[in-house]
């Protein structure tokens, strides 16, 4: 696999490879409404990390910045079905690990797809937001939804994630 980090920055080949990893978010994210879906993927404050095999794009993830606050917020993150539990959803996560620790973030938050719970906490997310960031820091800043359960990951920029 490789990696590429793609905004909407009217770059055609860029708005291309967005649109099919939010053809996959939208496939893989079936309680998601799709225009949120495609709102944010395309929303400039949002980057997305895109897992290539090949030329083909089997995955990403859709996060953005709170840099004041040293933490990103992952909105979305997918691998297509017939590419799922075979490691790829593990090496996404370690190479955006590394990747934001780079632009100085020290913690991720997510609301969790209850289905995906287990595959967070194996990524060394827990739902024990509270001892790890106060609220105090991320509130306000983003929105929590219902059906989905807040997770929190620190980062140590002490370790290589993808070693
Ligand atoms: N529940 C429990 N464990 C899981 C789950 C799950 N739903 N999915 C994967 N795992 C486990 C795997 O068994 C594996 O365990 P192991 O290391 O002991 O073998 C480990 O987590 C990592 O598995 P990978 O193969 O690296 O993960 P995969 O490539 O399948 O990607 C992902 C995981 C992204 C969750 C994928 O299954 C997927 O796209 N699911 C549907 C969409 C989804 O639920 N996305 C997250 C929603 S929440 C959000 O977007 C903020």
């Amino acid at each position: 696999l490789h990696y590429k980090i793609i905004t909407n920055d009217g770059v055609p080949e860029h708005l291309i490879s967005l649109i099919k990893l939010k053809n996959i978010f939208r496939k893989q994210l079936p309680k998601m409404p799709g225009e949120y879906i495609v709102r944010l993927v395309l929303d400039r404050n949002h980057k997305s990390m895109v897992a290539f095999k090949g030329d083909l794009i089997i995955g990403g993830v859709c996060f953005r910045y709170f840099e004041r606050q040293v933490f990103s917020e992952i909105a979305f993150l997918a691998v297509t079905f017939s590419e799922q539990v075979k490691g790829y959803g593990t090496q996404l996560m370690n190479n955006l690990k590394n990747y934001v620790m780079k632009e100085g973030i020290r913690y991720f938050l997510t609301y969790a797809d209850n289905f995906a719970l287990g595959y967070f906490k194996k990524q060394g997310f827990t739902t024990e937001v509270e001892p790890v960031l106060p609220e105090s820091i991320w509130k306000g800043y983003i929105k929590d939804y219902d059906g989905g359960t807040l997770m929190v990951c620190k980062l140590d920029v002490d370790i290589d994630y993808t070693i």
